[in-house]
């Protein structure tokens, strides 16, 4: 049996109450002294990822999803349970650096993450903070630009590309490190519909064809229909979780998360009420049309028939 990449443990975190609220990303670890009364950010959290998914987290603002993300590279520890990547656990400062190169992560403006002044220096950061042996470094980095669909960059000047290009570029950063799993925190969320395509086909490329574990952490409920597993978040629990299907068909707790059914399933559902037999498994678009399409060929022949 296939060992998990990734397996929460029961775990329960606490913000100090002495910080300000972290929106942006964090430089390092808060420290967990004072920690206070207020309720956990995360609540006795159980979550097994295996090699090769790709899963997406859902949860309105303030569920718990960044605080969970943060754990997954170490740059939080939980106060109670555990954290395993592979063999390591997140709380042994040994394996910090060999985490971060395993799980990396993406976060939600684009403009915060970029560092260079050509796309290529960009790409390689990360190899050079780690000492990778500069006469590969250009053919890591080609490898990783054409991953995302950026081949023929290398000289941009990061700051004229668009949102879109910027966090593809991000993820190449990544990709130059052979990552087991990206974690993508709200990383379409500053985006134009079409820098939200990029990435959402950038993502399933990436897990489909190389196979690497996609977490992506999002509110826009579309991006999640792909998903393999997908888990909603309220209040620091984790309120559903099953395959889009098994998910989405549970408006009541989708609506009690403070979150909305995805536009097709909102459709779906207005159809069923106007009396159509639109199955609950329909979630994409391409499966409503085929639906839809059935149905009629199916009335016509009746029509015909009688
Ligand atoms: N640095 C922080 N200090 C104190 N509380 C925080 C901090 N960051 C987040 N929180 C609180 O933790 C809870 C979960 O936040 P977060 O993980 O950012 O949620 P989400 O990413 O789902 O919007 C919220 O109540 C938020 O106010
Ligand atoms: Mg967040």
């Amino acid at each position: 049996m296939q060992k998990n990449l990734i397996r929460i443990d029961k775990i329960t975190y606490r913000y100090p109450t002495d910080t300000e609220d972290m929106t942006e990303e964090p430089e390092q670890e808060l420290p967990s002294k004072d920690k206070g009364s207020l309720p956990p950010a995360l609540d006795r959290i159980d979550l097994e990822v295996e090699k090769g998914q790709f899963l997406c987290i859902l949860g309105s603002n303030g569920s718990g999803k960044s605080t969970l993300a943060r754990h997954l590279n170490a740059l939080l520890v939980p106060d109670e349970g555990s954290v395993w990547i592979g063999d390591m656990d997140t709380r042994d400062d040994r394996y910090l650096w060999e985490i971060r190169a395993q799980v990396g992560m993406v976060f939600q403006n684009p403009d915060n993450q970029m560092v260079a002044s050509q796309i290529e220096e960009e790409v390689a950061f990360g190899l050079e903070n780690i000492g990778f042996p500069s006469e590969d470094m250009e053919q890591r980095v080609k490898e990783a630009l054409a991953s995302v669909g950026l081949s023929g960059l290398e000289k941009e000047n990061p700051a004229n590309l668009s949102g879109g290009q910027k966090q593809r570029t991000a993820v190449a950063g990544i990709l130059a490190m052979r990552p087991a799993c990206i974690v993508l925190d709200e990383s379409t969320a500053m985006l134009d519909p079409k820098g939200r395509r990029e990435i959402m086909n950038t993502v399933l490329e990436l897990n489909r064809k190389h196979g690497i574990t996609m977490i992506c952490i999002t509110h826009f409920m579309e991006e999640a229909v792909h998903a393999d597993r997908v888990f909603v978040m309220h209040k620091g629990k984790i309120l559903l979780s099953g395959t889009p299907k098994e998910v989405f068909c549970k408006s009541d707790e989708i609506l009690e998360a403070g979150l909305k059914l995805p536009v097709i399933c909102q459709i779906a559902e207005e159809l069923r009420q106007k009396g159509m037999k639109i199955p609950a498994s329909v979630i994409t678009q391409q499966q409503l049309i085929s639906c839809l399409t059935g149905i009629s060929e199916n009335e016509n022949l009746n029509t015909s028939d009688s």
